[in-house]
């Protein structure tokens, strides 16, 4: 296992081997130990994160901050509508100069097409690490979040756990397909079971379906996808029903359009959850759209995890600041 973290971009967990995720996962929860303890933890003394929001957000925004003050560093917000790159400047330019000033850039951009692109690029530019909070593609912050949740909740061997990742009906915002898209290429490599349910036109990326395919023939988990709800929730222990774009197949920016309207049905509802597992897990990655994607005596009920889940934000962002952080230059 490659034990050197310091300086790696953290954009997908696609880019971290098993043993490096399981290397976070453990640092997490030391962590989340020392915080229940109030243990100071001040492993980034004075260091800087930058944290370009080019989007709206709760748990990131807030996971980093507390975060990086819980390691004895320093935040920096940055609402990048106030920022030169709403002039045009570009992420090398960006990327150079806040390098120079601070330890790590963490960025979301979820404009499709744009985001991954935006975050690579000040990657090539940038002397310190780049840190995804969320770009059109992927959320390894949340993945990472999300696998350790579940294992809290039923330990490290996660081998043909039944995981069904739900498409649910949503008109708040057209939401990227970064959630579904990272738990799907995270959750076969840990043998889950993974089940993708969606209406036609929410497809994932082709390269994804058969890259999660693969991940699950090697360990032995496995990866289907269906078109029927009620399938995917039939004798599952986890559910995460949640909604994402038709990006794929229709990059429109419309939040509501005949697709989505379509597929109302396609709710979380008491009876759907009850198809499931007795000890079946609910969770989201948050924010829900209640009434819409779920029914409230579902997302509050026994079964949901939703606020450990988001809890599990701050310490695994934690992780990623402290395995990465600390140095400057690469
Ligand atoms: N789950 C998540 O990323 O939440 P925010 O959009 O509030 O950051």
């Amino acid at each position: 296992m490659n034990s050197v973290f310091r300086g790696r971009d953290f954009i997908t967990l696609d880019e971290w081997t098993k043993e490096e995720i399981d290397t976070l996962l453990e640092v997490s929860k030391d962590l989340k130990r020392d915080f229940a303890m109030n243990k100071p933890t001040p492993y980034l003394p004075y260091q800087t994160v930058f944290l370009m929001f080019f989007e709206q957000s709760t748990r990131t925004r807030n996971s980093m901050e507390a975060g990086i003050t819980q390691l004895g560093g320093h935040a920096h917000f940055l609402d990048t509508s106030t920022m030169q790159v709403s002039h045009g400047e570009v992420a090398k330019d960006t990327a150079v100069i806040l390098s120079r000033m601070g330890h790590a850039i963490a960025c979301r951009n979820c404009f499709w097409g744009i985001g991954n692109a935006y975050l690579r690029d000040m990657a090539k530019h940038s002397a310190v690490p780049i840190l995804n909070l969320q770009d059109d593609l992927y959320h390894p912050m949340q993945g990472l979040a999300d696998l350790m949740t579940i294992q809290e909740k039923r330990g490290g061997n996660l081998k043909n756990l039944k995981v069904s990742i739900i498409w649910a009906y949503a008109t708040t915002h057209k939401k990227p397909i970064s959630v579904p898209l990272t738990q799907s290429l995270l959750f076969p490599r840990y043998g889950m079971d993974v089940t993708l349910a969606y209406p036609e036109g929410y497809d994932l990326p082709e390269w994804v379906i058969e890259k999660a395919k693969k991940y699950a023939d090697h360990t032995g988990g496995s990866f289907r996808i269906t078109h029927d709800q009620e399938e995917a929730y039939k004798d599952a222990d986890v559910v995460i029903p949640k909604n994402w774009g038709s990006w794929v197949k229709n990059p429109s920016t419309d939040v509501v359009d005949a697709g989505l309207e379509a597929n109302k049905g396609w709710k979380c509802t008491a009876d759907r959850f009850a198809l499931a597992d007795r000890d079946c897990m609910y969770m989201h990655a948050l924010p829900a759209d209640r009434k819409n994607e779920v029914e409230d005596c579902v997302i509050d009920g026994p079964n949901s995890i939703i606020y450990d889940e988001a809890e599990n934000r701050l310490h695994t962002a934690k992780a990623v600041m402290a395995l990465t952080m600390g140095g400057r230059g690469r």
